[in-house]
Parts: C-alpha cells; sequence; structure tokens
C-alpha cells in the first residue's frame, strides 16, 4: 500500500511516499529557514503565502522521485494540526483537491502523533507496544504512552516553553540566530557544561518547564557580558544544552521505569540532538529508538506512516475536515 503524505503546518512544504508504513520511497522537504532567520523566527502569513507557491511543485516531485503515478497511490495522508492555521489549510486543501479529483480516500493525521510514525520508517522491526514516546518540537514537549496504533496517554507536557522553542529562545539570547537547536549544538561542542543554570524538576509530575532556565540564562549571559566573541560563549551553550538534555533524560527513564515499557522511542525536531540522544543511550536501562535526524525535523514521510496504521483499521475523513491549530495529543 502507498500512501501519499502531504505536511504544511509551519514552515516546511513537504510530501513524500511511504510503502506499507516504512519503506520511503521519496521524502521532499521544501524548507523556507532562510526567508524566516531574517526576522529571527516563523512569520505565519509568510509561511503560508511559501506553502502556496510550493505545494504543487513539491507533490509533484514526491511522485517523481518515488517513480510512481497517480495509479499507483492507494491514499493520502495530510496533517490537519497543531500548526499555523494558513500554513494547515494549504496543505489540507491540495489533499482535500487530490483526493476528490482521483477519488483516494484521504485521513486527516495529528503532526505530533505523525512525529512519533518516524520511528516506523525505514527499520526492519516495528517499535514495541507500549511504549513510551517524548515528542520533543518546537511547539511541544509532551511525554506519551502509546498503547497501540490510535491510542495514546499522555502523562506529561511542557508547562511554559517546548524544549525546542527553549533553545530558539536561547539561541537568541546568545546571539546565535535561527533556529536555534542546531545553533546551540554546534556551539555547545567547544564549550564544557560548568556554568550554573538551574533544572526545573517537578517532582511528583511528569511535566516539564523551561522557562525559569531560559530567563536564568538571560540573568548569566548580562552578569558575565557574554556575547558571540567571548570564550564563555561555547560555555554557556553547553551548560544550557546539557540542563534541557539532563531534565528531559532524566524524567523520561523515570516515567518509563513506573510504567514498565521495553522501549522509549524519541521524535521531534529536538530528538536531531547529539548530546541528547546520546544521554538517552547512555542512561536508560531499555532500548531507545531514535529516527536520523532528517527524521526528527518536520517531514511528510511520517504523516504517510501515521496515515497507513489509519487506513489499516479503516479510517478516513470527510471533506468537511478543518484544521486544528492547537489539537493536541492524548
Ligand atoms: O519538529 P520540528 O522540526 O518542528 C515542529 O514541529 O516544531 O522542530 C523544530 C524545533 C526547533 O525549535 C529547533 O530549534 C529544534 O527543533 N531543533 C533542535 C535541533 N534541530 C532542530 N534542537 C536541538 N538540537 C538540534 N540539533
Ligand atoms: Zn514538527
Amino acid at each position: 500500500m502507498k500512501i501519499l503524505g502531504i505536511e504544511s503546518s509551519c514552515d516546511e512544504t513537504a510530501a513524500a511516499v511511504v510503502e506499507n508504513g516504512s519503506k520511503i520511497l521519496s521524502n521532499v522537504v521544501a524548507s523556507q529557514i532562510e526567508i524566516h532567520a531574517r526576522y529571527g523566527g516563523v512569520v505565519p502569513e509568510i509561511a503560508s503565502r511559501q506553502h502556496v507557491l510550493a505545494i504543487v511543485p513539491v507533490i509533484d516531485k514526491a511522485l517523481s522521485q518515488a517513480k510512481v503515478t497517480w495509479g499507483d497511490i492507494d491514499g493520502i495522508a495530510v496533517t490537519y494540526g497543531p500548526g499555523l492555521a494558513g500554513s494547515l489549510l494549504v496543505g489540507l486543501n491540495a489533499a482535500k483537491a487530490i483526493a476528490l479529483a482521483k477519488q483516494f480516500p484521504f485521513i486527516g493525521i495529528n503532526h505530533l502523533e505523525g512525529h512519533i510514525y518516524a520511528n516506523w520508517l525505514e527499520r526492519e522491526k516495528p517499535p514495541i507496544l507500549p511504549c513510551l514516546c517524548l515528542i520533543v518540537s518546537g511547539g511541544h514537549s509532551d511525554l506519551v504512552l502509546m498503547k497501540g496504533h490510535g491510542q495514546f496517554e499522555k502523562l506529561g507536557r511542557t508547562r511554559d516553553d517546548a524544549a525546542g522553542e527553549a533553545f530558539d529562545k536561547a539561541a537568541r539570547i546568545l546571539g546565535l540566530g535561527y533556529p536555534g537547536g542546531p545553533a546551540i549544538e554546534q556551539a555547545a561542542r567547544a564549550g564544557k557544561a560548568h556554568l550554573p543554570l538551574p533544572r526545573a524538576w517537578l517532582r511528583g509530575s511528569h511535566d516539564f518547564s523551561f522557562s525559569g532556565l531560559k530567563t536564568a540564562l538571560w540573568h548569566l549571559v548580562q552578569r558575565e557580558n557574554i556575547s558571540p566573541d567571548t570564550s564563555l560563549m561555547a560555555d554557556a551553550a553547553a551548560s544550557f544544552q546539557w540542563a534541557v538534555v539532563d531534565v528531559l533524560v532524566s524524567k523520561t527513564i523515570e516515567a518509563a521505569k513506573e510504567t514498565g515499557v521495553r522501549q522509549i522511542l524519541l521524535s521531534g525536531g529536538v530528538a536531531a540532538n547529539k548530546a541528547l540522544t546520546e544521554h538517552f543511550l547512555n542512561s536508560s536501562p531499555v532500548p531507545v529508538l531514535v529516527p536520523p535526524p532528517y527524521l526528527c525535523t518536520d517531514n511528510a514521510a511520517m504523516i504517510a506512516a501515521c496515515g497507513y496504521y489509519r487506513f489499516q483499521t479503516g479510517q478516513t475523513s470527510g471533506y468537511d475536515l478543518d484544521v486544528v491549530p492547537s489539537l493536541s495529543i492524548g
């Protein structure tokens, strides 16, 4: 079964063809990062207009790279939330138009569930359910128990900034540019994580909080006069990164022990961070699965994989499906 996935929730216009929920036949991502970088973050109206320009060429490219024609496609899976309303509408309407014209079944996919399904891609053995999923992206930090396909129970979430958002804001404080995650990871390589920064443990809860850490970093930068050309810069980046990693890893492992799962699945843009994945792999008592970095950040292959499992249970969406910008998981 070949599924066309479409993703346009933020600043990536993406389309992919995935076979049987795991084999990537094509995975096209048109990034708008350069356009938004000059504003220091994603500008919603610019993002939706870029999606309008890119969506049809990106879908065409996904079909041609997969070496398939419309006749080979069995269904369409498209992100309908969470994300920017104007951006989501472009992908959803493109999916509806194709579904109507070609009489394909189509299904709206929760972007966060999609991130989790990146762990089903290009793997010989699928993950073992139930499992514990940590989704760490620009907009979310969710700890979710996945009991079965389409069955999610949220155990924890961020109470303020998402992990990726914290990286983006910290990079701005340090003058490292946008997007912040890769910039901080790069700067941190030359530094030592010895500067004192706080961690919000929120004991007794599986929730996270990163805004206090961000404020503490700001005070540290002011106090020590840290700027990109000072030697403490790399240490500040490393100390910040370690503070985020420390909390994410400790709290996720604690939840894994409590729930007795046999695997932990990481996903979302922040899972592309090597310091995070290495610390997970070194500290977890159960196997930790992480998609390769290009499948951690936004893509449509993960949406197609998720769609495959929805179609397997006979689920489809109707043409009255609307976008849900604040959709959550579990
Ligand atoms: O999942 P994603 O591509 O988009 C959303 O759904 O939000 O995640 C983007 C986020 C950004 O905040 C970005 O700074 C962060 O993921 N990110 C990273 C890394 N690569 C991307 N954070 C830390 N280290 C990285 N290497
Ligand atoms: Zn995402």
